[in-house]
């Protein structure tokens, strides 16, 4: 078990310290799954308000379920499909203050209000998307965008 001091304070002191947290954990960590494991159980744990958190592996040119925390979620999603379709088709993060205004939003969890989609990108190749559900409509903003952001530039190499 590891124990990370993650600050409670403003948003970027808390995405500062996940991104020294998850590079602790996967630093000499070569598997892809294990590090998008304790990546999802990293977030889960630590970001508040989220009901859903995990990744969506690009496999035979679609996006397949990866390693998540929250409830059993869909498990393919077509390219430009849905938030995490459109955040893999155009390599672009996805911030969506409500997803019922999203046109084709997939429905997992009913829950779910809002959403933030960040692809992963090494060698020029779409490797995965990290997904984030909240049941808060505006749940994510500019920050937690460039914090996920740049927990995906970190994770980028470390999962191929
Ligand atoms: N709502 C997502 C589907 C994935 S789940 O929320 C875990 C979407 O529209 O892409």
């Amino acid at each position: 078990m590891h124990q990370f001091d993650i600050s409670a304070g403003s948003k970027a002191e808390l995405y500062h310290d996940l991104h020294a947290a998850l590079d602790a954990l996967t630093a000499d960590e070569p598997d892809a799954i294990a590090n998008m494991a304790n990546a999802a159980a990293l977030l889960w744990q630590y970001l508040p308000d989220l009901n859903w958190a995990g990744f969506y592996r690009l496999v035979d040119g679609e996006l397949v379920l990866g390693p998540f925390q929250g409830k059993p979620a869909c498990i393919r999603i077509a390219l430009g499909k849905g938030v995490c379709g459109a955040a893999a088709a155009t390599r672009e993060t996805q911030l969506v203050e409500d997803v019922n205004a999203f046109p084709g939003h997939i429905v997992c969890d009913s829950e779910s209000a809002a959403e933030l989609v960040v692809p992963i990108v090494a060698n020029d190749r779409l490797i995965a998307v990290i997904d984030l559900d909240s049941p808060t409509v505006g749940r994510f903003d500019a920050a937690d965008r460039a914090g996920v952001e740049a927990l995906a530039d970190l994770l980028a190499p470390r999962l191929v």
